[in-house]
């Protein structure tokens, strides 16, 4: 079994994060999101895994996965999920494999997907059901048989939505060649199942345990982030000097918290400083970042990000690399910014 992760998207509703980086790259609870699907293959056992980018995300992904065991596959222009999978298929060869999209997270693992694909099944498909899947994929089960999987429908025909895993069998390839663009211009993955559907292939849908994100929207990496950070096992390495940590805390190697209340659950990265400030539950500060003389609660701020001197707590906020915060000294009293395109600012 060889596990496919793909990493190629431009993740567009994740913009301006996006511009200049990769949605797979981006961190949780301190860790970049592809570090996840990596390591959920190698634990249910999957461990040829490749990973399909695009000429504009290899960079940032071979970075983010510098010392883990998998290759790399390019994917020259953005044609869909099915397109992807096309063109992994020298890698694949002609073994069963698991694929994984980038940018989804699964409390409990893969197993049980792995468990499910037994011989005569044609593909396992992860579903999770959700209140709105207008944004997903679609099945329609008859017992755990999928019987018609319809992409992003207006009306959903039922409220399982397709998660972002799917086991298949060789047979896919037959479906996969006779796929047609869909209306957005794309080669789904949806349609290639619904292809074994319509060849009678035995295709399941298993129910995801535990919680399953995708992190599409900055809303999701901000559940998603405050969902792993409540799994933290609290640890200390790096200089703690003055200052209250209460509950589950991760002070990494190289990072200091001076004069500071940090109340868990909470991730404060490598080389990162806190200084004379509170850093409240839910909040994940990346390497090198800064919190000096502010307050921030339930917000992920990313490598070198900084928060300085600003008066009103930071919430529900994400900082990109190496963005800046600070108040301004002097007058006028002003506002001042300057913001990439789509940035968004609410200020109180
Ligand atoms: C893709 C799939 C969709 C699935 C979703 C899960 O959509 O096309 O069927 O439900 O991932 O994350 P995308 O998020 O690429 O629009």
């Amino acid at each position: 079994m060889k596990g496919l992760i793909l990493a190629a998207g431009r993740g567009t509703r994740l913009r301006p994060l996006t511009h200049t980086r990769p949605k797979p790259v981006i961190r949780v609870a301190g860790r970049p999101i592809i570090h996840y699907a990596v390591e959920n293959l190698l634990e249910a056992g999957v461990e040829e895994i490749g990973v399909v980018v695009s000429p504009e995300t290899e960079g940032d992904l071979r970075l983010a996965l510098e010392g883990y065991p998998v290759g790399y596959v390019l994917q020259e222009e953005p044609q869909g999920l099915a397109h992807a999978v096309a063109v992994a298929r020298d890698f694949l060869g002609g073994s069963p494999f698991v694929l994984y999209l980038g940018d989804n997270l699964f409390q409990k693992g893969i197993r049980p997907y792995l468990e499910a694909f037994q011989e005569g099944v044609s593909a396992v498909i992860a579903l999770v059901r959700v209140a709105d899947p207008r944004q997903f994929g679609v099945a329609v089960l008859e017992g755990d048989r999928i019987v018609r999987l319809l992409e992003k429908p207006k009306e959903p025909p039922s409220d399982l939505a397709v998660a972002g895993v799917y086991v298949f069998s060789e047979e896919v390839w037959e479906a996969l060649g006779d796929l047609k663009p869909s209306a957005r211009g794309e080669y789904e993955i949806t349609d290639a199942i619904q292809g074994l559907l319509d060849r009678g292939k035995k295709v399941v849908g298993v129910e995801v345990q535990g919680w399953w994100k995708d992190t599409g929207r900055p809303e999701d990496l901000l559940d998603a982030n405050r969902l792993l950070l409540e799994e933290l096992s609290p640890r200390v390495e790096g200089e703690v000097v003055e200052s209250t940590l209460t509950g589950r805390v991760v002070v990494e190697k190289g990072a200091r918290v001076a004069g500071s209340t940090v109340i868990g659950p909470a991730f404060i990265g490598e080389g990162a400083e806190v200084e004379g400030a509170y850093v409240g539950p839910f909040t994940s500060l990346g390497p090198g970042a800064r919190v000096v003389g502010s307050e921030v609660e339930y917000s992920i701020l990313e490598d070198q990000a900084a928060l300085e001197h600003v008066a009103l707590r930071l919430q529900e906020s994400i900082l990109g690399v190496g963005v800046k915060v600070r108040s301004r000294n002097g007058l006028p009293r002003a506002h001042r910014l300057v913001l990439g395109d789509l940035s968004q600012v609410e200020l109180a």
